[in-house]
């Protein structure tokens, strides 16, 4: 008996390179920050979010009156009840609540995913929850990095690696290509010195001014939640709830 198929995808540019175009689970990350902080918030007990692809919908969402979180760049959007950093959604005050979320490369990554199949995110707060959900579902499978700008990000790279580790070697999916090889490789040799090898990423780098280290940190060393924030008809549910 065979596995399914596990492909890595280091930046949602290379995705249209993918031969076949429907039927898989697809994993979106981005560890700084968008899905670190959207599985954070579900964990909190949000109850549903709706991922905007730009600003002005965000904006237009929320003049209707909806909570909005979002970023441009890495900084709050002005309008926004709250921004990008996973902190601020440890809240208990989120049970139950609906918002809209507009990030500059997770929430592209989530539209860009779901022309492919089943969107779900994963981050270190729920990279368990993650792999026995996919282990569960067993479909071809696609860990999509975000990235920043279509460009590679190393930590999102490392994540992936995390996955695929216990995805090929536990779960028995099979890499189909040297990027998910590639993958667990990195993240073999990142995680004897995690916080050393990201504090070198460009995009921890860039956040250095918006976010504090506690939250950098908070990142790789999250607290850990039985959750799967997925897509479901436009909006992000947990499909563990
Ligand atoms: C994104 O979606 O590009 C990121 O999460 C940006 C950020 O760190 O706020």
């Amino acid at each position: 008996m065979t596995g399914p198929s596990l492909e890595v995808c280091f930046s949602p540019s290379l995705l249209t390179t993918m031969r076949d175009r429907s039927g898989y689970n697809v994993v979106v990350v981005d560890i700084l920050r968008a899905t670190t902080t959207i599985c954070t918030a579900f964990g909190y007990g949000l109850a549903s979010a709706i991922p905007v692809n730009s600003t002005e919908e965000a904006m237009e969402k929320k003049r209707q009156g909806w909570l909005v979180a979002g970023e441009e760049n890495g900084d709050k959007l002005p309008f926004a009840d709250f921004g990008n950093s996973p902190l601020e959604f440890r809240d208990p005050l989120l049970r139950g609540k609906e918002m809209v979320f507009c990030t500059t490369n997770g929430t592209k990554a989530i539209y860009l995913g779901k022309e492919y199949g089943q969107v779900v995110m994963a981050s270190f707060v729920n990279h368990e929850a993650v792999c026995n959900w996919l282990n569960d579902n067993r479909k071809n499978t696609i860990i999509l990095c975000a990235g920043w700008k279509d460009s590679f990000s190393m930590e999102d790279a490392i994540f992936a690696g995390a996955m695929a580790d216990l995805l090929v070697n536990a779960y028995g999916f099979l890499p189909v290509c040297d990027a998910t090889i590639s993958s667990i490789t990195l993240w073999n040799h990142a995680s004897k010195s995690l916080m050393k090898t990201v504090s070198k990423s460009s995009h921890y780098l860039r956040l250095l001014g918006i976010e504090n280290r506690k939250g950098l940190k908070y990142c790789f060393f999250p607290e850990k939640f039985r959750v799967l924030p997925g897509l479901s008809d436009g909006k992000i549910v947990d499909f563990y709830y």
